[in-house]
């Protein structure tokens, strides 16, 4: 008996996109992209602020045409048959697109109407969403009342309704708690075993790494890296020498000892080194020793996903200078 049902559908292509491209005014938002995501694989999307993770999933939502490329939905060409396509996909955009003055549980009902529910079938359906959330209170009260995260869940409920064949989740954990978190990721798992493709943007990697089969990381519009999470930590060769000193003094005598830390982790106190090997860790570690440097702890091993993504989105390099966006979805 086959019990994952993605052991037979790995072969079928669910988005193929060949060097898409959008351009606003003369910039290359995204350049060249091409992605092969298998149908029932949940894929992805990684990238700093402004690298072009929603413009990428607007266009290939039918949501903004394509400046360039190609791209098919399950054989189906997104430019020149977007009805085929929309049959077949839904999005939670990284915005809440609800209505303010209704509640959680009438835009549900709203949106299982529009989808051709009947009025008992759509509120059936929203009870069931709604308690699968953990909202069934909550879902009383007018949205423009609720939290970012309880609008956010309300969102993504809307979006499977209708169980779509490929779910856009654009940035769907931001701003939730560990607990609200938890349960999305169990929704999409569980979306995923039953077939559904799952694009996911994140800016979480611990998410990518715990959810996405594959993964592409995006920098300024270009895909600069893509594979499975083992793959893309075994893809920097080097090992990774952490170090976390006492203070941030400490720290600062060691920057001028050692060469500058090739990526520097979002853990303030921390120095983080690519080095070929034990024996060269040590040897920094000595230099430090030497000095005496205030060196709390240290460990040489695989580079974590966050710090390939620090790596090779090198993150000193200002990715804070963007232009100002249309916070339109
Ligand atoms: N309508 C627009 N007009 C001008 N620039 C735009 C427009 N939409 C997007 N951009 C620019 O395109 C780039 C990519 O934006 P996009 O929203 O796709 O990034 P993102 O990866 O989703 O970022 P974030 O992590 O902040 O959500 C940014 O530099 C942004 O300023
Ligand atoms: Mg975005």
């Amino acid at each position: 008996m086959i019990k994952d049902k993605r052991s037979y559908a790995l072969s079928e292509l669910a988005i193929e996109a060949k060097g898409l491209v959008k351009e606003i005014a003369g910039n290359r938002i995204v350049d060249d992209v091409n992605l092969r995501i298998f149908k029932g694989t949940v894929y992805g999307f990684l990238g700093p602020n402004g690298a072009g993770k929603t413009t990428t999933v607007r266009m290939l939502s039918t949501l903004l045409p394509i400046d360039g490329g190609t791209v098919a939905v399950f054989g189906n060409d997104l430019a020149s048959e977007p009805k085929e396509v929309r049959k077949r996909i839904s999005l939670a955009g990284q915005y809440a697109a609800l209505d303010e003055d209704l509640t959680g549980i009438e835009n549900i009902i709203m949106i299982a109407r529009l989808l051709g529910y009947s009025q008992s079938q759509a509120k059936k359906r929203a009870e069931t969403l709604l308690r699968v959330f953990g909202m069934e209170e909550a879902a009383k009260r007018q949205v423009k009342n609720y939290s970012g995260g309880m609008r956010r869940r309300i969102d993504i409920a809307g979006s499977i309704v209708s169980i779509p064949d490929i779910l856009f989740l654009d940035e769907p954990t931001t701003g939730l708690d560990p607990e609200s978190r938890n349960q999305v990721w169990q929704m999409i798992r569980s979306l995923r075993d039953a077939g559904t493709t799952v694009f996911l943007t994140t800016q979480y990697l611990e998410e990518a790494d715990y959810l996405a089969d594959r993964i592409a990381i995006i920098k300024k519009g270009k895909v600069i890296a893509e594979g499975t999470s083992s793959e893309l930590k075994a893809s920097l060769k080097m090992g990774v020498l952490r170090i976390r000193f006492a203070d941030w003094e400490e720290r600062h005598k060691a920057i001028k000892i050692l060469a500058p830390a090739v990526s520097e982790n979002s853990n303030p106190l921390e120095l983080l080194y690519e080095v070929s090997d034990y024996t060269t860790a040590m040897e920094e570690i000595r230099k430090l020793e030497k000095e005496k440097v205030g060196v709390h702890e240290f460990s040489y091993g695989q580079p974590s996903l966050d710090e390939v993504f620090l790596q090779l989105t090198s993150y000193s390099e200002s990715s804070y200078q963007d232009q100002p966006k249309e916070r339109a979805n």
